[in-house]
Formats: C-alpha cells, structure tokens, sequence
C-alpha cells in the first residue's frame, strides 16, 4: 500500500494538536477545571484519563508490534504492505488521542476560545478519521464494517466533548429561603444553555446592592430559591457566542441588574429595553423554554447575552467599577432622563449604595447638588462626595428654607418608616420632577391628589437605564475620575452574612464590594 496522501492529514493534525497543546500534563489538566470552577463528570474523567490511553496504546501496539493478530482483529486477511498501514494506524490512534487533549484542554478546560474554533478544531479531527478511513480503503470495503465500531467511539467522543463544553457547571453562595437567609451554601448549578449571542465571564468582584438584602431575606415576598444573588459584577470574559461581536474573550467586562429583554420591541428599540414587557433579571429570573433560574454574581461565572456585558474603561479599579453597574446606573439614567445638569438643583435622598453614585454622578454632569439625608451622620462625608448641600430630615422645619426651589430629587430610600414624602415634595419648584428608584418593602404609602397642589409637581420611577447610558456613565466615570466608595470583603459563607446584617442596619461606607474570588473558585 502507498503512503497515501492522506497520511499528510493526520500528520498536519499531529502538529496542530502538538501545536495547540502546551505540555502540561493531564492530571494537571484535570486538576485544572476543578479550579476553574467546574468539573469534568466521573464517567468522562475515567474515559479520558484511562479507557481512552489504554485502548489507543493497545490499538498502536496490535497495529505496529503484533500486526497478524491485529490484521486478524479487523478480518483483513490480504494487506498488501503491512508496515505502513501499522504505522499508519499507530499515528491515527496518536492523532485523535492527542487531539482529544487538544480539545479538552483548550476548549473544555480551560475554555478560553469561542465556539468557531471549537469547530474548526473538530473539522481537522473529522478530516484526520476520514484520513484514516481512506487509507484502509486498499484492505476492502469489509474493513470498514470492523473499523466501524472504533470510529464509533471516536465520534461518540467528539460529541460527549461537545455535550461536556455545554453542559458545565457554574459555583456560587446560594441562599435556600428567606427563613435562613444569612445561611449562604457553596453548590453547582446550571447555567441556561450558552446561545450564540451569550458570553461566560469568569468573576472578580461583585457588588452588594440594597436589592440582594430584599431579595433573600423575604422581604420583596417569594423568591426562586435556592438563589445566588449579586447583581454589580466584574471580571473576564472568557468563552464568546459564534455571534458575538460587542466582546472579545480575555477583556474585562460587567454585568449589571438586567440579563435580557427582547431587542424587538417598541422599548428595546429606543434604548428603553430596561422597560421590555419581556426584560429578565440577572438572578431569581425563570430562563422561557429551560425553567432554569438565573443565578448572580455571588458566583464563580455569570452567563449573560453580549447586549448586558459592558466593557470595563482602564481607569475604572474593577472594585470601583462594580457597584455603578447596579447602583450608578440607577441614579445615572434618571438624572440625564431628567436634565441633570448646570443651572439644575438636584437633590439626593438616602446617602446609601445608589444614593452616593447619585451624589458623584449629579455634581459629575455639573448640577448643584443637595444630600437629603436623615440624621448629620454621614454631612462630612457628603461633603468630600462632592455635594454642595446637606439637608438631615431629623432637623426641625428641614425643609423651610428649601421649598419651590428645586429642579430634580432621586429618591433612593429602601424603606417608608416615617418617610413624609408631602416635605419632601414642598421642595420641588413648579413641575419639578420627584424620581423614585428605591423599592420599599410592604404596601407603599398613601398618596393624596392635594399633595401636588403647591407646585404641580410630576412624581415617578426608573429603573436601572439602557446599554448606550452604562456606557456612558462609565466612561463618565473613567474620564472624571470618580470612584465609588467601597469596603472591599473577601467572598465567604461566614463574610457573607456579617455584611447582610451589616447592610441590614444601613452600616456601609458606601458599598460592599465582594472579592478574593480566587480563593473560594480558583484562579
Ligand atoms: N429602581 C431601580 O432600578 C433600583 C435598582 C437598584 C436598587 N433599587 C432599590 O433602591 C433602594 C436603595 O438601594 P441601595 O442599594 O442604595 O440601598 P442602601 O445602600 O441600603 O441605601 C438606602 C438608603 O436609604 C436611606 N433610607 C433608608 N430608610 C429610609 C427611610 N425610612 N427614610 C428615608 N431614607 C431612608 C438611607 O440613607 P440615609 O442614611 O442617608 O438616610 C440608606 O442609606 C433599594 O430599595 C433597592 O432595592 C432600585
Ligand atoms: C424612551 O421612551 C420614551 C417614550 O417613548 C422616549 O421619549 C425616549 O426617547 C426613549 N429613550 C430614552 C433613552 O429615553
Ligand atoms: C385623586 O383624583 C383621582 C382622579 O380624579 C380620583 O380618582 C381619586 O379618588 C383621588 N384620590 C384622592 C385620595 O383624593
Ligand atoms: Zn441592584
Ligand atoms: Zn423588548
């Protein structure tokens, strides 16, 4: 038999897979996605680690030393020059195991390349087994009945490789129910299935936002439990959708509130997506057709659609970052709505996570800037924010000296426990705007026609803002150089409740920012 041409093939695939290899060894690489995050499951581990080299050695070692007994096993009784087909069939079975590394390591593993390579790399394995299937084409077409079962192993392989790349598995701190909301347990979970236009980030910090402590501690009413919440994340993007063309795998990306809305629509068009009829959460959401619920940035990776993953802009620390994807843009998005700018008085209630980036965002886009506070506790810090004046509500006549003089308000109180919102609406001058984004748990309060009477002010709500206004807002943030004021926390079960209860009693300065993911999900 000649040196058939297609030999060539799989000797290229050799070098490629060689190539694309960087010699680590497979315990290494196995050991590798535990620390990843994810793990390969048993039945693969045993196939990869020893059914598959043991069965590719005794294949090479029949083919090449003992090539009667192995002409025998294939019932190929005339092959015309046994030497190369045994060499031949030593290099496939090399070929595709090295390939097998290949794949594994580079695509599963460690999962640092997108889905087109993923392709391409399995087209040169295909390439390489129909190399080989032309080769032994000299044998008969018997042969191709016996090698059948081999092959059959070969590409069941490729698929189960397939199947693991899809079906891994994110960690993160999840919560079981409201009743033992600061129990936070360490579990796998699901993510919904990666689409084409989905990017896997790989974690490095996250923010706690106000919303997080609703959520898990009932006070919001039902949840999806069991949940990991987190909504402020930044880290790497590390695997792309064959569609994605907003982010390159390796940057350094976000995700904020919001994982999805339909893109179609009326809202989604005019970059109100944040109000789609269809928009999803990034945790405590139901996926439509999976019924898998999204699970957030109290994790190792987040699965999210390119439209919701931001670039990061250099100057903005990640820690600093994080919180504005949550709380920045839900001060940012109503002040522009809203014209926050020079010649506006702005005022701020609630000094907390969004009430802060509110603060630094409003004197950013040039406002006269007021911190409506409760108590004097947090005026000096006010103050260093940036503000221009302070109003604590606890004072006599607060609100006197103030009235029908302001333009805008963001309200960011997450509760109404004596909330008199009538004094705070003596504030607004004629057809001044009242913007609440805090959500407070319980039933609301009362709100009488009379109240808008002195002013004819408007009152309303925003929720979060669009891609085009995280954007800017952080590139707002990276050319002004502001910097949220965070209190960093290594991620733990035992941290973890600490800064619930901590939140709970409103003590942070002025967001925690959850870190050291490394320790708790490997680099
Ligand atoms: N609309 C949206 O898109 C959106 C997005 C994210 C979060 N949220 C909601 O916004 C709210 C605030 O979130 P956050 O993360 O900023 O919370 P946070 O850090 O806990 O801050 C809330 C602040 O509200 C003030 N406050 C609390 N109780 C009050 C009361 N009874 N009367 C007046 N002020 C009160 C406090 O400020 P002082 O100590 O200065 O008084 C507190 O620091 C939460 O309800 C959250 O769920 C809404
Ligand atoms: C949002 O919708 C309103 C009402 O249709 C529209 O006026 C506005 O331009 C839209 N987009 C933004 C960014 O506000
Ligand atoms: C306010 O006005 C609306 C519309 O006229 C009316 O339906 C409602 O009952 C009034 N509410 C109060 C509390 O007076
Ligand atoms: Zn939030
Ligand atoms: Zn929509």
């Amino acid at each position: 038999m000649a040196c058939s041409s297609s030999e060539g093939f799989w000797r290229l695939g050799l070098l490629a897979a060689i190539l694309l290899r960087d010699g680590e060894l497979m315990l290494a690489v196995v050991d590798a996605t535990e620390v990843a995050g994810f793990s390969l499951p048993l039945p693969y581990r045993l196939f990869f680690l020893l059914i598959e080299p043991i069965a590719t050695l005794l294949g090479a070692y029949y083919a090449f030393f003992n090539q009667p007994t192995y002409l025998n096993l294939t019932h190929a009784a005339s092959a015309p020059s046994p030497v190369p087909l045994g060499t031949s069939i030593a290099l496939s079975q090399l070929a595709n195991l090295y390939f097998a590394f290949a794949l594994t390591e580079a695509l599963v593993l460690r999962s640092t390349s997108d889905l087109r390579v993923w392709k391409t790399v399995l087209f040169c394995l295909l390439v390489a087994d129909f190399g080989h299937l032309y080769t032994v084409s000299v044998l008969g077409p018997q042969i191709y009945w016996n090698v059948f079962e081999w092959n059959a192993i070969d590409w069941g392989n490729i698929g189960y490789l397939y199947f693991a790349a899809s079906m891994r598995k994110f960690t993160g701190f999840q919560v079981n129910g409201a009743d033992t909301w600061l129990e936070f347990h360490k579990n796998e979970f699901q993510p919904k299935p990666f689409g084409d236009y989905d990017v896997d980030i790989k974690i490095e910090c996250c923010g706690v936002c106000g919303s997080d402590l609703h959520t898990i501690s009932g006070g919001w009413g039902e949840q999806n439990f069991p949940l990991a919440v987190g909504h402020e994340i930044v880290g790497t993007a590390i695997r792309v959708g064959p569609k994605v063309t907003l982010i390159k795998p390796g940057q350094r990306v976000g995700v904020g509130a919001q994982s999805y809305s339909c893109l179609d629509c009326r809202q989604c068009k005019n970059d109100n997506e944040t109000y789609c009829q269809k928009q999803l959460d990034t945790y405590g959401a139901v996926w439509p057709d999976t019924g898998i619920v999204s699970q957030g940035g109290y994790s190792s990776h987040v699965r999210t659609h390119e439209h919701w993953v931001f670039p990061i802009p250099d100057a903005l620390p990640s820690t600093v970052a994080a919180p504005m994807l949550c709380a920045g843009l839900t001060a940012y998005s109503p002040l522009v709505r809203n014209g926050c700018g020079p010649g506006k008085k702005v005022g701020i209630v609630g000094l907390g996570g969004i009430g802060h980036l509110g603060v630094l965002f409003a004197k950013a886009l040039g406002a006269e800037v007021w911190a409506i506070s409760r108590t004097h506790a947090k005026e000096e810090d006010a103050r260093k924010l940036g503000a221009d004046g302070f109003l604590a509500t606890a004072d006599k006549d607060w609100n006197k000296e103030h009235v029908m003089t302001f333009d805008l308000i963001i309200n960011t109180a997450n509760s109404f426990e004596g909330f008199d919102l009538d004094a705070y609406l003596s504030l607004l001058d004629v057809h001044g705007r009242w913007v609440s984004v805090g959500l407070p748990e319980g039933d609301g309060i009362k709100i009488r026609n009379q109240t808008f009477l002195g002013n004819g002010c408007f009152i309303g709500s925003s929720h979060l803002g669009s891609r085009k206004e995280t954007l800017a807002m952080l590139q707002l943030a990276a050319d002004k150089g502001i910097k949220t004021w965070v209190e960093e926390v290594p991620i733990n079960e035992k941290n973890l409740a600490t800064i619930m209860q901590r939140l709970h009693k409103n003590d942070v300065k002025y967001r925690f920012c959850l870190t050291n993911y490394q320790d708790q999900f490997g680099a």
